[in-house]
């Protein structure tokens, strides 16, 4: 996926973009671009590399223009470079794209044929002759309009016309597209970032949807010309929420919104006195959910960590059977639906495209479908029967945080309405079940004290080249996610695993000194869990427990000891999950690693 911008008013419409590109480079960042129009002529500049390297290029040249389009880029067809870089230019068109064109080849040979020369290897560059070819014809936005009609795929545009300085259009298909709203000036981008400092007010468009903004005006019509009627919303996010505000990494400042995040989540979702939940937050009622038989919990990455520990809050609490899959498996499954089932997609960005894909084909089959999500007006909760918004603010860091926290409260709220409208739960549990939920973001504010002991053990470690992450019971999620969070930003590789499967495998791993993190929860399990952790001394592992027990058997055989203040099982997740967020983020910091933009790794995964 890249980032778009686009911008037409009263200021200095580059630097407006620039600083655009800056907040949306963590949607890919391996080469960037601007065109803006100054004295009625379209002027480009492009580079590979990271924003700093476009600044560089652009401050060198005295530039002004009120109006200018930007793209910072993750290259899906044709490698990084500057030919391949964005904006794309024909004749008097300037385009930013960001999305697949399936069709290009064919529209490629089909312009070759008619004389159009092609600079670059991306999909993109047909968007511009098409656009160019179709302007000898007719006017700016029919040409526009002509041209989407031959598009294959998925594609979020920006589009500028040297003979039509007064206008931005933009076009919506299948690739996230916002417009900022203010009095005399308006932005369009990939994601609300991009102009927050300038503009709250923001419509987001649904596929096949062309906006044509003026510096006084807004119109959107469809691919027929049909009118669209659409009303600004107040974003509530200031310019800080996605900024760093003083942290190293937007990761370490997520890491530490989270107490707030996950508060804001909970806010007006539950009813102490009552001992309930807000059904209507779910858009089910309370007899709908009654009804569910079977449940199909399915995301992709960290996401789909989250529909684990769901899977075991829901069978646990409310007796509902549970089947949870990676999005890009249960997109091609053929898979005999239950009556009476829910499908619960949970997505950080609602962009990603397989879960998006899955999510359909629930669709198709007449299933329910519900999404727990954090951006509003994103496509998943668009194609979603109901929606339950996490409030986590903007999630800026490649590693998935707070999302990931937000989306285990969601379904611990989930799976408590569900228990009580099967009735499988007395008021006195829900009680103190919400009581243990009002009082996580101060538990949560707790756990992250242990920063500075894991600082420590991290400083200790952070050289090993693998690591192996353990638990049992609910805690096996977070151990998958933990073993996750250090690959994707140390590059480590780490692997989670359910504890009880060591002697089928794992344990041949290990030898003097390799690291095996270990979560204990003081449980049913403990024992298993002492022996377990037996077996890895006895062989010299390293051994790094986190755990909720002070009993000194764990401490005595523990290398490194964490010890977090419990809640309940289901919350313990949430609070074991914080200090191996931190663990792997000091581990890849202490490593050099670019810790808000992995290598190969983008933010939301809009492409298959
Ligand atoms: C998590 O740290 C990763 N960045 C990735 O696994 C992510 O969780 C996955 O791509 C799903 O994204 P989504 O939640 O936006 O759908």
């Amino acid at each position: 996926m890249c980032g778009i911008i686009g911008y037409i008013g009263e200021r200095n419409a580059v630097e407006v973009v620039l600083e655009g590109l800056k907040r949306l480079e963590y949607r890919g960042y391996d080469s960037a671009g601007i065109a803006y129009i100054c004295n009625s002529s379209i002027n480009t500049v492009k580079c590979k590399g990271k924003i700093r390297n476009l600044e560089a290029l652009v401050n060198s040249q005295i530039n002004s223009g009120q109006v200018a389009i930007g793209h910072t880029r993750w290259a899906t067809h044709g490698k990084p470079s500057d030919e391949n870089a964005h904006p794309h230019i024909s004749g008097s068109i300037a385009v930013v794209h960001n999305g697949i064109i399936e069709n290009y080849v064919e529209l490629k040979k089909e312009l070759v044929s008619e004389g159009y020369k092609f600079i670059s290897e991306t999909d993109t560059e047909v968007i511009a002759h098409l656009i160019d070819k179709y302007k000898k014809k007719y006017s700016f936005i029919e040409a526009i309009k002509q041209t989407c009609r031959r598009l294959k795929g998925s594609y979020a545009l920006v589009v500028l016309d040297e003979q039509e300085p007064d206008k931005l259009v933009g076009v919506r298909m299948e690739s996230p597209i916002v417009v900022g709203v203010n009095e005399g000036e308006k932005f369009i981008a990939s994601d609300v970032p991009a102009f927050l400092n300038y503009c709250r007010n923001v419509i987001f468009l649904d596929d096949g949807e062309i906006v044509i903004l003026t510096k006084d005006s807004y119109e959107i019509i469809d691919l027929n010309g049909k009118k669209h009627k659409k009303e600004p919303i107040l974003i509530t996010w200031t310019a800080s929420m996605a900024e760093k505000s003083g942290y190293k990494h937007f990761m370490l400042k997520e890491i530490y919104e989270q107490p707030r995040a996950v508060g804001d989540t909970i806010k007006g979702r539950v009813l102490v006195e009552e001992a309930d939940i807000v059904y209507e937050e779910f858009g089910l009622t309370s007899d709908e959910l009654k009804s569910i038989k079977k449940i199909y919990l399915v995301a992709c990455g960290t996401s789909y960590h989250a529909c684990l520990v769901g899977k075991y809050m829901i069978e646990d609490l409310a007796g509902v059977s549970v089947e949870t899959e990676i999005a890009s498996e249960f997109r091609y499954r053929k898979i005999p639906f239950e009556k009476n089932s829910l499908f619960l997609a949970i997505s950080q960005s609602g962009e990603t495209a397989d879960t998006l894909a899955a999510l359909k084909y629930a669709k198709e089959n007449k299933v329910k479908t519900l999404s727990i999500c954090n951006v509003l007006g994103s496509r998943i909760t668009r194609e979603s029967d109901y929606v339950f918004y996490t409030h986590s603010g903007p999630e800026i860091g490649v590693a998935s945080t707070k999302a990931f926290t937000s989306q285990i409260v969601a379904l611990y709220i989930f799976a408590l309405g569900l228990a009580i409208s099967k009735e499988k739960i007395n008021k006195n549990k829900v009680r103190l079940l919400i009581t243990h939920l009002m009082e996580l973001p101060k538990k949560m504010e707790e756990a992250l004290r242990s920063d500075r002991p894991v600082y420590q053990i991290a400083k200790e470690i952070y050289k090993k080249p693998n690591f192996l992450y353990l638990a049992r019971g609910i805690n096996y999620p977070i151990a998958l996610e933990g073993a996750l969070k250090l690959k994707e930003i140390s590059y480590i590789h780490a692997e989670g695993y359910a504890a009880g499967e060591m002697k089928h495998g794992p344990i041949a791993l290990v030898e003097d000194g390799f690291p095996v993190v270990f979560i204990v929860s003081e449980d049913s399990l403990f024992e298993k869990a002492i022996a377990n952790i037996e077996e890895i001394k006895s062989r010299d592992g390293l051994v790094i427990t986190l755990t909720n027990s002070r009993k000194a058997i764990l401490k005595n055989l523990s290398d490194y000891f964490i010890y977090i203040k419990g809640l309940n099982k289901y919350l313990n997740t949430v609070l074991f999950t914080l200090p191996l967020q931190l663990l792997a983020y000091y581990i890849a910091d202490l490593r050099g690693c670019d810790v808000d933009q992995p290598r190969n790794l983008a933010k939301s995964v809009t492409v298959e």
